[in-house]
Order: C-alpha cells, then sequence, then structure tokens
C-alpha cells in the first residue's frame, strides 16, 4: 500500500503543485471582513477537492464567522483508529505589501521556493494531506485509518466561530486522536510540538482631553494620553524583560529536568536558524535560556501603538486619545481568565481624572498540553526517519493554535502534531515553502498514515 502511494504521488508532483497554487490563489485572509468571500469560496475549494478525491458528507458548515470544512473517509474498519485532523485554510493579512517580491496570490517560483501567502501558515497543512489521502485512495482504494478532516477557516483571527463549533458537534468529530497540521520543521530538522501557548490579545485606549488640543495653548496644563500610554508600556517590563505585572510567574508549571536537558539540546540550532531570520541579535539572556523563554515562559508584547498625528511634517497637537494593542502568551498552568483580571488591574491603575482608560480583551485560548510518548509519537518518527532520514525533536511550541485548547476540553482526545510547513516568513512578506519540501511532506503524510495504522492496532493488541 505504501510504495504504490508513493510512487503515484512521485508521479503526480506536477499536479500537485498545480492545485496548491491554485489554493494559495484565493486570498482567505480571516481577520479583514474585507475578504469574507474568499475565505467562502476558499472553503468551497477545499470541499469540492475532499469530494473529488473520495471522502465522503464533504461540507463548509456555517459558523458566525467562517466556515468550517468536514468531510469523512470512515471504511477503514472499526478495528482501524478514527483520526481528526485538523489545519487551517485562512491566512494573516499580506501588509505590508510593498515588501513582497511578487504578489502574495499570485504564487511565484523563485530559486526553487514557492512564495505566496499562507504557503506555510497554513495551507501546507491543508493540502498537504490532501494530496497524501488522494495518493493511498488512488492505489489502495482505501486509507489506513478511517479519517475525519477539520479545516477552520480563522485560526489566524481567534476561532471565535469555530471554537463553539467544536463544542456543539461532539458526535461528528468523535475520534481517537487529533492530528495538527499546523505549524512546521526548522530547515532540516523535523519538529512535533508537545505544548503550545495560550494567548488573549487586548487593547488599551487611553482617553484625555475632549478633541484634539494646540500643544501651545494647552501644553503643560492638560496631560497627554500618549505619555500615559509610554508609562503603561514602560510599567509592563523590567529591563531584562521580565513581566512586572503582579502574579504573573506565579501558577508555571515548572520544567522537569528531561525538558531543560532536551531544550538545552535545541539551543544551538534555534539560535542558528532563528537569530538569522530575526536579523537582529537575540536579547533578554538573563531572563533563562533562549529556548526556555522563547516556548515555555509567558510573554506579554505590544503589538501596535496609535495616537496623534501620522501624516508628513509635524502637528502641534495634544491628541485626545492615544492606545495600543498587545497580546500575552501563556504557558501550561497559567490559568488566561486570571492573568487577564491582573493585566486589567495593573492597567486601570494608571487611570486617573485626566486620563480615562479603556481595557478590552479578545477571546482567551489556554495553553496545551501534547502527546510526547507513545505509539503515535513513534509513528511520527518513523515518518520523518524514513523521508527526512532523522527523528523529530521534541519541541514546546512558543506559538499558539487556540482551538486546541477546545479539542482538549471538549473532545477530550489525545492530541499531537505533524507540521509541514517547512520554509519561512510565516506571518511576514514574501512566506515561502521549499518546494522540495513541500513534495517531501506528502511522503512523510502517506508514511505517518501507514505507521500509524500499524503503530496503533499493535499497541491494541499488547493490551
Ligand atoms: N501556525 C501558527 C502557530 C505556530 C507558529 C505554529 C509558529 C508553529 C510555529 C498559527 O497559525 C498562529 O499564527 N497562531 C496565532 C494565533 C493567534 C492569531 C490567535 C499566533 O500564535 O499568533
Ligand atoms: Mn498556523
Ligand atoms: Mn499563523
Amino acid at each position: 500500500m505504501l510504495e504504490k502511494a508513493l510512487s503515484y504521488a512521485h508521479a503526480r508532483h506536477e499536479h500537485y503543485l498545480a492545485r496548491f497554487q491554485e489554493l494559495l490563489s484565493i486570498p482567505s485572509v480571516s481577520t479583514d471582513s474585507g475578504y469574507r468571500e474568499d475565505v467562502r469560496r476558499c472553503a468551497g475549494w477545499i470541499v469540492e477537492e475532499l469530494a473529488r478525491i473520495g471522502f465522503d458528507n464533504c461540507r463548509a458548515y456555517e459558523t458566525p464567522v467562517h466556515p468550517v470544512v468536514y468531510g469523512e473517509w470512515l471504511k477503514a474498519g472499526s478495528d482501524a483508529p478514527a483520526v481528526l485532523v485538523y489545519a487551517h485554510y485562512d491566512v494573516q493579512p499580506v501588509d505590508p505589501l510593498a515588501l513582497w517580491d511578487s504578489p502574495p496570490f499570485t504564487p511565484t517560483i523563485r530559486e526553487g521556493n514557492l512564495y505566496a501567502r499562507g504557503a506555510i501558515d497554513d495551507k501546507a497543512g491543508v493540502y498537504t494531506n490532501l494530496a497524501a489521502f488522494e495518493a493511498l485512495l488512488k492505489t489502495a482504494g482505501r486509507l489506513p485509518v478511517n479519517i475525519k478532516v477539520f479545516f477552520e477557516g480563522e485560526e489566524e483571527s481567534g476561532s471565535a466561530g469555530s471554537i463553539p463549533f467544536v463544542a456543539d458537534n461532539h458526535e461528528l468529530l468523535a475520534a481517537d486522536l487529533v492530528v495538527i497540521s499546523d505549524g512546521g520543521n526548522l530547515r532540516d530538522q523535523p519538529l512535533v510540538i508537545t505544548s503550545t501557548r495560550g494567548i488573549v490579545d487586548f487593547e488599551v485606549a487611553v482617553r484625555g482631553p475632549q478633541r484634539d488640543l494646540h500643544s501651545g495653548l494647552f501644553g503643560g496644563i492638560v496631560e497627554n494620553p500618549a505619555h500615559v500610554v509610554g508609562r503603561i508600556i514602560e510599567a509592563l517590563h523590567d529591563n531584562e524583560g521580565r513581566i512586572r505585572v503582579p502574579g504573573y510567574y506565579d501558577q508555571l508549571q515548572p520544567l522537569t529536568d528531561a525538558e531543560r536537558e532536551i531544550m538545552a539540546r535545541q539551543e544551538a540550532i534555534f539560535r542558528s536558524q532563528l537569530e538569522q531570520d530575526a536579523g537582529v541579535p537575540f536579547w533578554g539572556e538573563r531572563l533563562g535560556p533562549l529556548v526556555e523563554r522563547a516556548t515555555a515562559l509567558p510573554t506579554l508584547d505590544v503589538n501596535g501603538v496609535w495616537g496623534g498625528y501620522q501624516g508628513e511634517g509635524g502637528k502641534t497637537v495634544i491628541p485626545a486619545e492615544a492606545g495600543f494593542k498587545a497580546s500575552t502568551r501563556l504557558a501550561p498552568g497559567q490559568d488566561p481568565e486570571q492573568i487577564v483580571e491582573a493585566l486589567r488591574a495593573f492597567i486601570m491603575g494608571f487611570a486617573s481624572e485626566t486620563a480615562r482608560i479603556t481595557f478590552t480583551h479578545g477571546p482567551v485560548s489556554c495553553p496545551a498540553a501534547l502527546l510526547s510518548e507513545g505509539p503515535v509519537i513513534e509513528a511520527i518518527h518513523q515518518a520523518f526517519e524514513a523521508t527526512w532520514g532523522k527523528r523529530a525533536l521534541l519541541y514546546r511550541q512558543g506559538g499558539s493554535v487556540p482551538i486546541i485548547g477546545t479539542f482538549k476540553q471538549e473532545l477530550g482526545l489525545p492530541i499531537t502534531s505533524l507540521g509541514f510547513g517547512d520554509g519561512s516568513n510565516g506571518h511576514s512578506p514574501n512566506e515561502y515553502i521549499i518546494l522540495e519540501h513541500f513534495f517531501r511532506n506528502i511522503d512523510t503524510a502517506i508514511h505517518f498514515y501507514c505507521a500509524l495504522a500499524d503503530k496503533m492496532s499493535a499497541a491494541e493488541l499488547e493490551r
């Protein structure tokens, strides 16, 4: 079954590339309501593709925000495990557009890379699975395991519609395992994610005078809201980067010695790849080792600051209003609700009669622990060994996939990750996937589902 599917896939590279490019050319930006119809069109494209390769009950389920794509192939028999495969078909906004070397929704090949928004995050997750399923179905007429596909269209905007969909559809989504196909691998090292951080974003607005005022008349006698914003931002961290909001680190689940040891071994590899991507030397060494800070400690980042005049030349005003957008990443142990309350109390402490403050926050998502050992992890190692020639590195992910916490709470299933986002510039201009990796990932997926069938039935036999 394996060999036939692999050689079929190898003969289909051109077709897969063409289809992937088609998917990449749909601008499914979920955060921007101007792209609402494109997101829907993208969902429709995937539904059609799923049906074409032989899945059943394929449809786009409406949610209050963007549709969830579902499809199933459940003919592997009741002895075979059922796997819920997750990926997201929405993408990040493209701005700043001027920094792209080719248009973000015109997939373009340069020097062995395929450039397009979504190329790694996360249309690679969507399409790699589809291609692997197609190769298996076309050659063997069946899949080695039962599959339910769940592709959401709003991961990049907090999953406000998809999260309740999971809560309302326990039966539809019932399975033995969830596979998260989001995130990726280092250029020459496959990764398997063992935890993701939670995330909460929030916005602070400071209001002062009733309108922008002449700073010659009112400067020095009216408090400037932009200065208050500066004081708040300054107070959030000490000079080494430690968060100063009281209680922030209290609930953190301490790392085990084994985890510290794995992280220490990853230090060099992360430094060489990530520092290059950052284009600036790393900072904040005194807070802890690099990998620990990047994956297992909370962070609190201002993402944007606004207020006052931004146009050409100067304008002498005291702005009526200023503010900022920020987000905080939470590590296992931290309770998002409690953290939000601590943040709110800290920031509201800056409010006064002359500077009125509002604090609002978006959906809260929990940190989550994923599988780190057992037959499923062995199947992943086996798939990467066969295609990359090496086992995966266990890795705590610094990023977030909000719906993972919901899968855990609502479905109570074991969760693992099989990411295909090799390449770089996710969320940045010139996002790309290394073409050779795109094809190799299809092989990895084929190997994984075959290995999973073996390992999971073998594991059952051991019981
Ligand atoms: N795929 C990422 C998460 C990720 C980042 C996995 C890096 C592996 C490596 C995901 O699409 C993402 O960007 N999530 C957002 C969530 C937010 C918008 C709610 C994030 O982490 O910022
Ligand atoms: Mn993603
Ligand atoms: Mn993303």
